[in-house]
């Protein structure tokens, strides 16, 4: 499946591709393949990601969770959440007044439903009598927890349905809790933050309404689970050990900022391949809702870190895009544009950024590619080269490579290519509609067969192969469109034209040779004269022989 899927996958992302391109009038060239509602935006620039400084010596890398058990299920929110976070089921608040009776210390039945100075809360038996964990439900005030006794020694406490917008982390409720689960509610903002001897380890606010998050986290914080909410960041948590985040179902969450904090500390984020954030509002012509899995933040990252240094020659700058396909965004990708012209390169670059898709080797010494696309796993997504001005003398060796197969355009102008592999690529020209080679400014090997038919395969192909026109000869001051069957095949080393006059001639000299001699043989015997010119001739020693 992977393999070939992949590559039609890619394909399809990249026809697209060329579109968005069109369409954005961003992209290098004007052609237009034809699709729709893909789009192309060009992510934050290198500086700020690098900008804010790379905190710890951790690499900084994007990590993902393994805490995801069971592969096989889809999102599981229970499976990605560590031990140490407590949260209830949601059918406990249903049973809250049927259930616990040896837990009644709140006399709730008396008080019933939403008395504000009721305890809401009730331990949760279920659970190890050592784990002291608590839940609460249908809260409308806080005064329906603070009501409860005891509550300072609560270490674990799960407040489902909390009904008020704002949630107020400072109070003495939560500052001896180790893990605290506020879910289901209405919650869009917090305020204040939890005290300096907070040992919060595990912090759920999923479910909510949160719109602004301001919190500083305790020094304790390992899980921060802000899924199902209405965030459009991710609030800045600037300690360095590892903290866990679920961000998942943030329907505004933006790439951009959480590129800007992604990278300050250590994060893990659970099932990161399907949580999603917005590719960005804030490029006012791109106006669409278009998500990608934030994994593929990581692989932007290593766009930078990855981008080729060639040794003594400088630089190549590799700048993501993303291509996107309508409808699935776990389908939406980011891929690297690759820009390594100028350096005076007599090679390609050993190694590329992941998702290469497009490589500029413009302006260089390079002579050879076909190894790289044959061997190297880092160019096998790339389906536009661009390797004008350069010395590559041959295109036969890219036979077989996945760039054949899959490329949208290849631009080898000005190069020394000796002959053209007509035969390779009529068939891949054929085997998909849309792509181009520019091949003018070569010089080419030209004899009568280019005039009798590379000319009309050009002429064929001249909507593949766009300067068909520019393709010149090396062993003559003509382009190849200029030959002319007549004059080019009767150049003097198609000599074996002539020797059949020659050896025509020739018989026909001796016929008449023959004729005359046997015609003054005739004339000597019948009238005994020797006819003009034999009469004239000196005579010989053979005629004295004879005439003794
Ligand atoms: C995954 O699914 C297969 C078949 O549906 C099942 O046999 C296997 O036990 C499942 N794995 C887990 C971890 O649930
Ligand atoms: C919470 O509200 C739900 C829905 O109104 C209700 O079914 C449940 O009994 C309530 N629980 C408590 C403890 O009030
Ligand atoms: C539960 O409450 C009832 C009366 O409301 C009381 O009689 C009983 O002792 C309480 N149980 C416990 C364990 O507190
Ligand atoms: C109860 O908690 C103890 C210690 O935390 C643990 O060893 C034990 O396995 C738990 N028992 C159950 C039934 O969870
Ligand atoms: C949440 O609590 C409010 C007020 O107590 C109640 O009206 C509502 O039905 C509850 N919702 C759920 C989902 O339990
Ligand atoms: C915790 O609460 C119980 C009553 O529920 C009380 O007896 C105990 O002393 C409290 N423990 C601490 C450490 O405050
Ligand atoms: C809380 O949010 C739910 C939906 O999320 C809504 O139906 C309910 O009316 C809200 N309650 C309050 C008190 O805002
Ligand atoms: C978030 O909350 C803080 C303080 O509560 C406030 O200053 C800020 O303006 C809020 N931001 C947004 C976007 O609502
Ligand atoms: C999310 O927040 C925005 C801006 O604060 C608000 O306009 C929108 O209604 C919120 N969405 C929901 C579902 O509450
Ligand atoms: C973060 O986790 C990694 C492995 O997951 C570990 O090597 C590293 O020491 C951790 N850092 C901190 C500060 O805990
Ligand atoms: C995310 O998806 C990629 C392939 O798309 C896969 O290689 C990787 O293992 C996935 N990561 C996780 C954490 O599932
Ligand atoms: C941007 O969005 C607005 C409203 O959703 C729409 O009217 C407008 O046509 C969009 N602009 C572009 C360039 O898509």
């Amino acid at each position: 499946m992977s393999a070939k899927h992949n590559g039609s996958l890619l394909l399809l992302v990249l026809l697209v591709y060329g579109v968005a391109t069109a369409v954005s009038g961003r992209g290098q060239e004007e052609e237009n393949f034809g699709g729709h509602q893909e789009h192309l935006a060009v992510l934050p620039n290198p500086n700020v990601i690098h900008g804010n400084g790379n905190g710890n010596g951790n690499g900084n890398n994007l990590q993902t969770t393994t805490e995801t058990a069971n592969p096989n299920s889809t999102i599981n929110h229970m499976e990605s959440t560590p031990d140490f976070c407590f949260t209830m089921e949601e059918n406990m608040c249903l049973n809250f007044f049927n259930s616990n009776p040896n837990n009644n210390n709140t006399n709730h039945h008396h008080l019933g439903h939403g008395g504000v100075n009721a305890c809401m809360c009730r331990q949760y038996s279920n659970s190890n009598a050592t784990h002291n964990n608590w839940y609460c439900c249908n809260i409308t005030q806080l005064t329906m927890i603070s009501s409860c006794p005891n509550y300072s020694n609560w270490t674990n406490l799960h407040i489902y349905n909390m009904t008020m917008t704002e949630i107020d982390l400072s109070s003495p409720i939560f500052q001896t809790l180790q893990s605290l689960a506020i879910t289901h509610g209405n919650i869009t903002s917090t305020v204040k933050t939890f005290s300096r001897m907070s040992k919060v380890k595990c912090l759920n606010l999923s479910n909510n309404n949160l719109s602004n998050v301001t919190m500083k986290t305790s020094v304790m914080l390992k899980f921060l689970n802000l899924s199902n909410n209405n965030l459009t960041e991710i609030p800045k948590i600037t300690q360095n050990h590892n903290i866990t985040l679920d961000i998942r179902m943030n329907k505004r969450m933006l790439c951009n900022n959480l590129m800007a904090t992604i990278f300050r500390g250590s994060f893990k984020f659970v099932a990161p391949n399907s949580t999603y954030c917005l590719l960005d509002s804030a490029f006012n012509w791109f106006n669409s809702t278009d998500y990608i899995a934030i994994s593929q933040l990581d692989i932007i990252r290593r766009f930078y870190t990855d981008c080729p240094v060639i040794q003594g020659k400088g630089n190549c700058t590799c700048d993501p895009e993303h291509m996107l396909s309508a409808g699935d965004p776990s389908k939406n990708k980011i891929f690297c544009r690759v820009d390594c012209s100028n350096l005076g390169l007599t090679e390609l670059p050993p190694k590329l950024p992941e998702n290469t898709f497009q490589l500029n080797i413009t302006n260089n010494n390079i002579s050879v590619i076909g190894d790289h696309f044959h061997n190297n796993p880092t160019y096998q997504s790339i389906v536009k080269l661009f390797a004008d001005n350069n010395r590559i003398e041959s295109m036969h060796d890219l036979e077989g490579t996945q760039f054949m197969d899959h490329f949208q355009k290849l631009y080898l102008r000005n190069n020394h290519l000796k002959r053209l592999p007509e035969y390779l690529l009529t068939n891949v020209l054929d085997s998909n509609v849309g792509r181009v080679i520019f091949l003018g400014g070569n010089k080419l090997m030209c004899d009568c067969n280019s005039a009798k038919v590379l000319k009309l395969w050009l002429l064929k192909r001249s909507r593949d192969i766009p300067d068909y026109n520019e393709i010149m000869c090396r062993n003559m001051p003509q382009r190849i469109m200029e030959l002319q069957e007549l004059k080019v095949c009767q150049s003097p080393h198609d000599w074996t034209d002539y020797v059949y006059y020659l050896i025509a001639t020739e018989v026909i000299l001796l016929i008449a040779l023959i004729t005359k001699v046997s015609y003054d043989y005739w004339v000597f015997k019948t009238a005994g004269y020797l006819p003009w010119p034999a009469s004239k001739m000196p005579k010989l020693p053979c005629d004295w022989l004879c005439e003794s």
